[in-house]
């Protein structure tokens, strides 16, 4: 079988190294907001490129909390893309604002500029760029367009860890930058994680506050936050395997570029490939299949284990029917999840092993 994420393949060093430093936080004593969670914050902040850090619970209340920081609320609009994880859209109705839906370039599965800009009214406040599948693209374009409107610029880097464009990480060209560090994601902890990047001092101190019940110091409030603090055992483990993180990129960018060069379907197709390797960290590798259910058992029958991200559309989602869209409707979104499928592309994989799906890939 080849597996979509393959976690017990991870050198041993690297596990015994991982044990070892969840051994000595659990004799440390020091549980909650410890010297892990604040050298991860540092580490990741300058490796990033960005002033500040704030370690949370997870990628979705990294959204959130951004958003209460920036006093983002109800009666509020922010303007996403219908192609992204569900966790996009909630952190924006919980904060207490109001999702709208933009489409996505068919080519990338980006978030389409024209769409969000059918999409501004006098309500909105903010766009979340989705880094999706690992790409970061056309960040001036979204810096002159939400300088122009007067919007907040919003990154979420879920997906996309240390991709970047023109020598700047993502997560540093928005007012913040949300991170996940889920188990599958290219830096990933053993539960949830996240983490919030931003550059302004007044902002960092109130994300700091807000992931801990609205606390300034102990047990005085200034604001209504939530406990979303990120844990001192998976910061230790994160501080482990940051070591491994560039080196495991560019073995994902190995494999796609494998990919790129040897899927020849007529009936598969690609997303483009990007001019510039460092702006996509394959976080996701995704191709198109007009029978894409067909395609994906075939795989599935050839062991060949994939996912579909994202097999409806945000706006398609039951809770989300009546959220506002793009006037001109999401065709390209509805058409990508249709036909759209995540094969493996994880850096544990053997030249052997992509070869072998790119051979049945070929053969359908
Ligand atoms: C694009 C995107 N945004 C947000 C999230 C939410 O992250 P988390 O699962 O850590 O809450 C994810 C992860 O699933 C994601 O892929």
């Amino acid at each position: 079988m080849i597996y979509f994420n393959n976690f017990n393949r991870f050198p041993d060093e690297l596990l015994a190294e991982e044990l070892f430093a969840i051994e000595k936080v659990i004799k440390s004593g020091n549980y909650i907001l410890g010297p892990e969670v604040n050298l991860f914050e540092n580490d990741w902040a300058a490796l990033c490129g960005a002033k500040y850090a704030v370690g949370v619970g997870n990628g979705m209340d990294a959204i959130q909390i951004g958003l209460m920081a920036l006093k983002i609320r109800a009666g509020d609009e922010v303007i996403l893309p219908s192609i992204t994880a569900f966790a996009t859209v909630l952190s924006v109705i919980n904060a207490g604002a109001t999702p709208v839906f933009a489409d996505i370039n068919p080519q990338t599965a980006l978030m389409s500029i024209e769409s969000v800009k059918r999409c501004i009214s006098k309500k909105t406040k903010a766009l979340i760029v989705v880094h999706l599948y690992g790409q970061i693209k056309n960040m001036q374009d979204w810096i002159k367009l939400t300088t122009k409107s007067n919007l907040k610029l919003i990154e979420d880097c879920a997906q996309s860890h240390l991709a970047m464009e023109k020598n700047k990480y993502c997560g540093t060209f928005g007012v913040y930058g949300a991170f996940s560090f889920y188990p599958t994601k290219n830096l990933g902890a053993i539960g949830d994680a996240g983490i919030v990047l931003c550059d302004d001092k007044n902002l960092y101190d109130d994300i700091k506050m807000l992931r801990n019940y609205g606390q300034s110091e102990r047990y005085f409030h200034p604001h209504l936050g939530l406990n979303s603090r990120l844990d001192e055992l998976q910061a230790a483990v994160l501080n482990v395997k940051l070591k491994t993180l560039k080196a495991y990129n560019n073995r994902r960018k190995e494999i796609a570029k494998l990919y790129f060069k040897k899927i020849k379907n007529k009936k598969i197709s690609l997303l483009s490939e990007p001019l510039d390797d460092k702006t996509h960290v394959y976080h996701l590798f995704v191709i198109l299949c007009e029978d894409r259910n067909e395609f994906q058992s075939y795989l599935t029958r050839e062991n060949i284990q994939t996912l579909i991200h994202y097999p409806l559309p945000l706006h398609f989602q039951e809770p989300c029917k009546s959220i506002r869209t793009d006037p001109n409707g999401l065709p390209f979104s509805e058409l990508h999840a249709r036909k759209c499928l995540s094969i493996p592309c994880n850096p544990q994989m053997s030249d052997n092993e992509v070869l072998h799906v790119i051979d049945i890939i070929n053969s359908y």
